[in-house]
């Protein structure tokens, strides 16, 4: 694959197009509608050509639903899709029944006109997602991805708050996606795509006013790929974890990473003059850097004096894993190319073990990782004895990050998903929640299809 391009592959890109700035949707009574269905939209280059994709309400991604914390969501889908579908909302604390996990919380919304309704409280505020469960990794590769930004009741002020979705796409010399499956990529790092899009868009610029103040709410809902984006010229904080506030920081070695389904809220001040341009560069894939965007000022400042400090944002009312009482868990992580994967494994089409069960995901047939008791404290502590990376997700949960090889992190973060570099020990600890069976997964999601998933079974307390 030729490193990602975010100027056209073919031909004719207007360079300095303005970037499409997702749709809001204020909801209040909360009330969405979701169509899933076939669309063409001009993926590679603005204004075309069109790349056949799967949408949400015609477009790629899907809009941004906005909701209040506290407020009850509801959201009507209607699939008109050649395939069944779910629609799971990554990183929010739902009830079992409404996470959107086929033949486990759900049956799949069938294929030509299907409809289901989901509906749940939103406990939390900040950044979160919604894509399907069901043949995720081709699912989510045809663009089935959305933002779902939950304001807190009282909001950082900002002068423009923007959820940026970032896809990774692979697609043929004809803008087509490339056909899906595979066991090499399973077996490695994933569908690494050859464009990358920012809000569907392969636009290269963003208008910002000089002394402007963005919250920028990071999606990566790529099926593989790592960002690691570097705001040249610009000194972003980041406020917000997977959705959950943190001290507001200066990114680790200026970059801020993102595993395929991880969340970062920055505040970005644009401090440049008038007329300048700030690059946004991504250092994700070890062998090469790309520009991802530039930000390029107005002539019009917004106002001449610079903004005061953001003030910290206000905590979720996540519950506090008790580390002192919390049960000790393992999540090995085995198999894929150079590691752990067998001729046997192969030729089941699994790549991947979790303390040496897989998943397939086809055959929806999770194995129990471990059960846990509602209400109390877990300290899991996920090793990696592979050579991939893996970004480890659990539904309906969040939990704190605590170690990195043994060495307690500077921040322990909020995260419901955790990258862990080859060979690498993360200890997460987190409080068992609603009782049910919660899945556990990979969130590269050819990884996840290939075996990497299971269940964390959650009994009455
Ligand atoms: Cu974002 Cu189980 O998924
Ligand atoms: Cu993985």
């Amino acid at each position: 694959m030729p490193a990602p391009t975010r100027r056209a592959l073919l031909a004719g890109a207007g360079a300095l197009a303005a970037m499409r700035v997702l749709p809001a949707r204020a909801g209040s009574p909360a009330a969405h509608r979701l169509v899933i269905a076939p669309a063409e939209v001009p993926l590679v280059a603005p204004g075309g050509p069109d790349t056949a994709v799967w949408s949400y309400n015609g477009g790629v991604p899907g809009p941004v639903i906005r909701a209040r914390q506290g407020e009850r969501l509801q959201v009507e889908v209607e699939n008109h899709l050649p395939v069944d579908t779910t629609v799971h909302w990554h990183g929010v604390r739902v009830p079992h029944a409404m996470d959107g996990v086929p033949h486990l919380t759900q049956a799949p919304i069938p294929a030509r006109g299907g409809r289901h309704l989901y509906a749940f409280d939103l406990p939390d505020a900040g950044t979160f997602w919604y894509h399907p469960h069901l043949l995720s990794g081709e699912a989510v590769g045809r663009g089935l991805a959305g933002a779902l930004v939950v304001e807190a009741r009282e909001p950082l002020q900002v002068d423009r708050d923007l959820a940026w979705v970032l896809q990774d796409w692979r697609v043929t010399r004809e803008a087509a996606l490339a056909p899906f499956g595979g066991f090499h990529d399973a077996a490695h790092a994933g569908r690494l795509g050859n464009v990358v899009t920012l809000n569907g868009s392969a636009a290269e610029a963003f208008a910002v006013r000089s002394r402007e103040r963005l919250r920028l709410r990071l999606v990566n809902a790529s099926s593989a790929r790592v960002y690691a984006l570097e705001f040249r010229e610009l000194a972003p904080l980041v406020i917000a974890t997977d959705g959950h506030p943190i001290e507001p920081h200066a990114p680790e070695g200026r970059r801020v990473v993102l595993g395929p389904g991880q969340r970062t809220d920055l505040i970005v001040d644009c401090l440049g003059d008038p007329g300048a341009v700030a690059a946004v560069v991504d250092h994700g894939d070890p062998r090469f850097a790309y520009g991802l965007v530039n930000l390029v000022y107005d002539p019009d400042p917004i106002r001449e004096e610079y903004a005061p400090a953001p003030t910290p944002i206000a905590p979720n009312p996540l519950p506090a894993p008790d580390l002192g009482a919390a049960e000790p868990l393992v999540l090995r992580l085995e198999g894929g190319a150079m590691g752990g994967l067998t001729r046997e494994m192969a030729g089941r089409g699994v790549a991947w073990t979790l303390n040496g069960l897989s998943a397939h995901e086809g055959h929806h047939d999770h194995a129990v990782l471990a059960t846990l008791r509602s209400g109390r404290s877990y300290r899991v502590e996920i090793i990696n004895d592979t050579a991939w990376r893996h970004p480890m997700h659990l539904h309906g949960h969040v939990f704190r990050v605590l170690t990195r090889n043994g060495v307690p992190v500077a921040r322990p973060e909020w995260r419901d998903t955790a990258l862990v570099e080859p060979r690498e020990r993360v200890e997460i600890a987190f409080v068992a929640g609603e009782p049910g069976d919660w899945v556990v997964h990979c969130h590269v999601l050819e990884h996840q299809g290939a075996g990497m998933a299971g269940l964390f079974r959650i009994a009455p307390a």
